[in-house]
């Protein structure tokens, strides 16, 4: 079965975004053809990047860990809000350590999510260059979610029915770049 990594890129104290990641990696998981696995950031806390992982002798806990399961994978999603028009830097700050080409043939879906109306193309296209940057192949299909707020409610539970074919079909547009880029 192919292996997927659904990235939660929040750490922030009452994240939203995280719902987001969540909603997703149950999707993928009820498809019964994926192997859907959520590695969530805020279980990683990573120090300020200093040196890079190939560098290093002395590497941050973990970050074996993290960076294993983001190369082994045959898909990557990464979920990400969208802060001051950017990546938030705890996840860039993850991606930073991690050495270069090593997503390389892996297909990379974006998702972004703001509690505004704007969804998160910023972050969405500054992700899209980092993921190039990884070796990685990010699809032309993107999900940006905008007024997460309406879209579930403090509690992570959906409150907003047409959030589901979206993500249905986003997750069906990744699954197909997954299917044809894996070996
Ligand atoms: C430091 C910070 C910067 C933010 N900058 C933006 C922004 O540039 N654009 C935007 O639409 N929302 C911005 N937001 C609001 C997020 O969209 C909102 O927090 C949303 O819930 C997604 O982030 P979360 O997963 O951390 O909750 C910002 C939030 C924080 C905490």
């Amino acid at each position: 079965m192919k292996k997927v990594i659904v990235l939660s890129g929040s750490i922030r104290e009452g994240r939203k975004s995280h719902f987001v990641a969540q909603f997703i990696n149950k999707k993928l998981q009820e498809t019964n053809q994926i192997n859907a696995t959520l590695l969530d950031l805020k279980e990683y806390p990573f120090p300020i990047m200093e040196t890079r992982m190939n560098e290093t002798d002395a590497p941050p806990e973990r970050l074996g860990e993290f960076s294993t399961l983001l190369s082994q994978s045959d898909g990557i999603i990464i979920v990400s809000p969208e802060y001051k028009n950017g990546i938030p830097g705890a996840l860039k700050n993850a991606l930073d350590y991690l050495d270069p080409q090593i997503f390389k043939h892996i297909p990379l879906g974006i998702v972004t999510v703001t509690s505004g109306g704007f969804g998160g193309l910023y972050c969405l296209s500054q992700l899209r260059l980092v993921g190039l940057a990884l070796g990685g192949i990010p699809i032309p299909e993107k999900l940006c979610v905008s007024m997460i707020n309406e879209v579930f409610d403090a509690f992570g539970t959906l409150q907003e029915p047409s959030f589901n074919k979206k993500v249905n079909e986003f997750i069906k547009a990744f699954l197909w770049y997954v299917e044809r880029f894996s070996f």
